[in-house]
């Protein structure tokens, strides 16, 4: 028997992180308050984390240990007792479109045995290619563009025409999106939120096919989580800014030209991965409240059985808040 495997199936302890961070970051859609909607996020996830019956170690979080109280790299969180688990936490991805009132903020968080999350270091982003599960197998983030749309394409059964990608809308993306024009597939372009973009590649009613370019390393190791789980593929690279960040990483054992393949970014199938939708989006939808209660709606995933769930929640918030001490 397998040791590292938890017998237990996580999926409502998840899900009740994420949905904590969403209701309590949520009340700040729209008042252009970032870091105090971070704030409440961090807050509320570390809050139901520190109830959850685990011994967890943050493996990706929020900045380090002197920024406390977030959640930093390396906290301990849960009551301490077993399962030994690697947490990954984003608790808002999407803080822009969450302090400026627009759509596609979600909270994120995954769990998976000690030991088998990659840690990517200070390194802050990474260049990926992620694909759901027809293409998985098919992808090479070495290849060229043009190689890997092709393969998608035959993958999928469908002209490179027919293709959907989804990038982030950002300068260091002018030739990626040149590059794909070129060969002729559709763009869609989003001005955030690519673990959202990641999953939907595994989703065929969203109609995305494949995300592609650099985004942040929390947010490639988090999407691994729900790709594994889900069946899908990413891979990715460690992305430096600048030669000095290129000389750190190397200092520090990092290799910018390896290939991060999914065993690389989660190594066990006995991953949980969990979001709440905080503003509403094509993949989730937005906490609503109403005066004494809210809803939320949250996907949750299970590694182990490929499950995947989507919990539409209705939260008493009076009731919470005799119970926590978190301001919902
Ligand atoms: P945060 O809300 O956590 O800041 O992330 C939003 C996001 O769009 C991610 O989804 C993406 O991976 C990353 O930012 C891209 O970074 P940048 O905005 O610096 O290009």
């Amino acid at each position: 028997m397998d040791l590292s495997r938890s017998t237990r199936n996580l999926t409502l302890d998840i899900v009740r992180v994420t949905e904590a961070a969403a209701l309590a970051s949520g009340r700040w859609m729209g008042r252009g308050e970032k870091e105090k909607a971070d704030d409440a996020a961090v807050e509320a996830m570390r809050m139901v984390l520190s109830t959850m019956a685990m011994d967890g170690v943050i493996v990706i979080g929020e900045g380090e240990k002197d920024n406390a109280p977030m959640l930093y790299n390396g906290e301990r969180v849960g009551n301490g007792t077993p399962p030994e688990l690697d947490v990954a936490v984003d608790p808002i991805d999407g803080t822009r479109p969450l302090a400026f009132g627009r759509t596609n903020s979600i909270a994120t968080v995954s769990i998976a045995p000690r030991g088998t999350m990659f840690d990517p270091g200070p390194f802050v982003y990474m260049d990926k290619i992620a694909v759901g599960p027809q293409a998985k197998g098919k992808i090479n983030i070495d290849d060229s563009i043009p190689e890997n749309l092709n393969a998608i394409a035959k993958a999928l059964g469908k002209p490179v025409k027919d293709l959907t990608t989804i990038v982030l809308d950002r300068p260091r993306h002018d030739d990626l999106v040149a590059e794909i024009r070129k060969i002729g597939a559709r763009i869609r372009l989003i001005p955030d939120g690519d673990v959202a973009a990641a999953l939907m590649t595994a989703m065929p009613d969203t109609g995305i096919d494949v995300l592609i370019g650099i985004g942040g390393t929390p947010e490639g190791v988090l999407a691994a989580c729900a790709l594994r789980a889900m069946g899908g593929e990413i891979q990715g690279k460690l992305y430096a800014r600048d030669e000095d960040e290129l000389r750190r990483g190397n200092e520090a054992g990092y290799d910018f030209d390896k290939v991060l393949t999914m065993d690389d970014l989660v190594s066990s199938e006995d991953v949980f991965f969990a979001a709440t939708g905080i503003t509403d989006g094509e993949l989730l939808k937005g906490v609503k409240y109403y005066g004494a209660g809210a809803r939320t709606e949250s996907l949750v995933v299970r590694g182990l059985t490929g499950t995947v769930r989507r919990i539409e929640a209705t939260h008493m918030i009076d009731k919470l808040h005799e119970l926590r001490a978190i301001k919902y």
